[in-house]
């Protein structure tokens, strides 16, 4: 019968639209600052380690993609995306309540992967830039889209007092009613 092969042919075909591993290739002018291979020359082991060590992490917690995706949208929020979110201190921003439902193991595994590429690479990779890698791994490593990172980004050294982090990150109650 002819229709097998047909159907077969038209299957193979379209494997790469259905693909669910597709690569977004169209990317916005990078910020000032920032560059595809900022770390080439410093740890260029870097995006191999934050994979691996991920991998594993959500092979026993796939929930914790999710806590580290949050990560990366609640540092960059408050003072840009600079690390300021993973600063601990009385009044300052990990302390405040959109952050208080921030997973703590999702801050945990930050610091793990901080402490892994330290001990391959020394201190040159910024925090803000492993949390921004782990929140791309988190998308592609549990299903969605790969997209290249721009990396460069510089730790802040002091973080937000806890009244601008609750006027920097949106709140989830209503803000009009609906008409
Ligand atoms: C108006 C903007 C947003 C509001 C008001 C909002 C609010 C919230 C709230 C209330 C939660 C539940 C927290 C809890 O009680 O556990 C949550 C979870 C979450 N949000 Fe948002 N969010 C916003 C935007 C975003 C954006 C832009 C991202 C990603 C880039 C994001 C990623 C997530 C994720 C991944 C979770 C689940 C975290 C987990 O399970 O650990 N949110 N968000």
């Amino acid at each position: 019968m002819a229709f097998k092969p047909l159907l077969l042919l038209l299957l193979i075909s379209s494997l790469p639209l259905i693909s669910s591993r597709s690569e977004l290739h169209d990317y916005p002018p990078l910020a000032d600052g920032l560059a595809w291979e900022f770390y080439d020359g410093t740890c260029h082991e870097l995006e191999s380690i934050v994979r691996a060590h991920l991998r594993s992490v959500f092979d026993s917690d796939v929930g914790l993609a999710a806590g580290l995706l949050r990560v990366f949208f609640h540092d960059c929020f408050v003072q840009g995306c600079d690390g300021s979110v993973l600063l601990t201190g009385s009044d300052g921003e990990q302390a405040s309540p959109p952050n208080q439902t921030l997973r703590p193991k999702a801050l945990e595994v930050i610091n793990d992967l901080r402490s892994l590429v330290a001990h391959a690479c020394g201190s040159v990779v910024s925090c803000a830039d492993i949390t921004a890698l782990a929140a791309r791994e988190a998308v592609f490593l549990t299903g969605g889209p790969y997209f290249k990172m721009p990396l460069g980004r510089r730790d802040s050294l002091s973080f937000a007092p806890a009244a601008d982090t609750i006027a920097s990150i949106p709140s989830p109650a209503p803000t009009s009613q609906p008409s």
